[in-house]
């Protein structure tokens, strides 16, 4: 295992392009490099009504970005619009469930698996060939995960539970990481609040 800071982690990721993300090498690197601890405390950012999205970083290959939880927050069920998605738990315990990939039209959605609760070190990844998901703070602690994104996205379609159906959601941030040109953190900056 290599001991990694966010620095190393934006070098190894600036030069990738559309064809390195659906390579093997983001798999390659993560299942080798281990985050500095609190490598992500400038974007730790939490919110009371849901949980917190918090830009890192972006371009128009990748996004990376912190999400934060507190005790019962949980995303509604969702798709990555085609996107990859890498997650890594930073602090605390955060649960996944899967479902498998939906069609179209009222849709009654099939667990994949049981729930899974990992910690603080674990990886995991998903798109929309896998299924579709949530994430939940089912512990009495706050958590911390980083998500890895390619490419970007700006909306993204979320499970009506009630309707059993799926809707377009816009997605935004609660913070976004102020870089300068030549690369350097200046500051965490506060969004708009929204409601997701
Ligand atoms: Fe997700």
């Amino acid at each position: 295992m290599q001991l990694i800071s966010l620095s190393d982690f934006l070098d190894f990721l600036s030069p990738l392009r559309t064809a390195d993300f659906k390579s093997e090498k983001v798999d390659a690197f993560l299942k080798t490099s281990e985050f500095v601890e609190d490598s992500f405390l400038p974007f730790v950012h939490f919110r009371d009504d849901t949980y917190g999205r918090n830009l890192v970083y972006r371009n128009q290959f990748f996004e990376l970005a912190v999400l934060t939880w507190l005790p019962g927050h949980r995303t509604p069920i969702h798709d990555h619009s085609n996107q990859r998605c890498w997650m890594m738990i930073d602090s605390g315990e955060l649960t996944f469930r899967n479902y498998e990939a939906p069609g179209t039209g009222k849709i009654r959605l099939k667990p994949v698996g049981h729930a899974e609760t990992r910690k603080r070190g674990a990886q995991l990844y998903i798109d929309d060939d896998l299924g579709v998901h949530s994430i939940s703070n089912a512990s009495t602690k706050p958590a911390v995960s980083v998500h890895l994104y390619a490419g970007p996205i700006t909306a993204c379609r979320i499970y009506n539970e009630i309707s059993r159906s799926f809707e377009l959601k816009k997605l935004s941030y609660l913070t976004e990481g102020v870089w300068s040109p030549k690369g350097q953190f200046i500051e965490s900056r506060i969004c708009e609040p929204t409601l997701i």
